[in-house]
């Protein structure tokens, strides 16, 4: 697992979550929490796109309700790796990860202000997973550039968004972002209380 704070890049990361509408670390807990298994099933939202040693890219991870679930589709031989900007949600996923011996299928990333910091995964990615992520990030269009230069060719993304406070013109807007980044729509999904589009590089 590699991250790490320095005093400087905290600040910029502070700034950058006052900016935008950055999901209080607290709620990490309620997304992260068994509960919520009930009407959203890791396994089998990710069964169609994850399996034995796939490298995957997980923006915003929180807490981890889907990065452990991959950890363990990916296998001893996967990669899952997982960039929030806030440190509280990379503690407390690391501490999971170690209890449950997925750390080694686990390379955790602090996010930074530019971008999501995963030049050197550049065409080395199976899947991303983008679950209700996009609208906290501050440039939509330069997540899904970055998406697009990490993935394979043929690689998949699943983009899924909460209806409940994410408008259909907003989460219109993202797919724009996204085809204007070179992805193709292959289907949507239905994925209770969220819209949802697979993209295909
Ligand atoms: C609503 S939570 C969703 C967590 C997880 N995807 C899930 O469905 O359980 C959004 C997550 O995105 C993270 N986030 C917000 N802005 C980000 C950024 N610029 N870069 C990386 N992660 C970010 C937040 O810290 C938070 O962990």
């Amino acid at each position: 697992m590699q991250y790490e704070a320095s005093g400087k890049r905290l600040l910029q990361w502070r700034t950058l979550e006052m900016a935008h509408d950055v999901c209080p670390w607290w709620i990490g807990y309620w997304l992260a929490s068994p509960i919520r298994k009930l009407f959203h099933n890791p396994r089998s939202i990710l069964e169609p796109f994850v399996h034995e040693g796939m490298t995957v890219f997980e923006p915003g991870p929180g807490m981890g309700f889907f990065t452990l679930e991959m950890a363990r589709m990916v296998g001893k031989g996967g990669l899952v790796v997982a960039v929030d900007i806030q440190i509280r949600m990379i503690e407390n996923l690391a501490r999971k990860a170690q209890r449950q011996g997925l750390s080694g299928r686990i390379d955790l990333r602090l996010a930074n202000p530019t971008g999501m910091g995963i030049n050197d995964l550049t065409g080395k990615v199976d899947f991303v997973l983008a679950f209700a992520v996009v609208h906290e990030l501050p440039d939509a269009g330069l997540f899904f550039k970055e998406s697009f230069a990490v993935l394979k060719s043929g690689g998949k993304l699943l983009f899924s968004e909460p209806s409940n406070h994410i408008e259909q013109s907003v989460f219109d807007k993202s797919l724009d972002y996204a085809r204007r980044a070179g992805f193709k729509v292959e289907s949507m999904p239905t994925i209770r209380s969220n819209q949802t589009a697979v993209l295909v590089k």
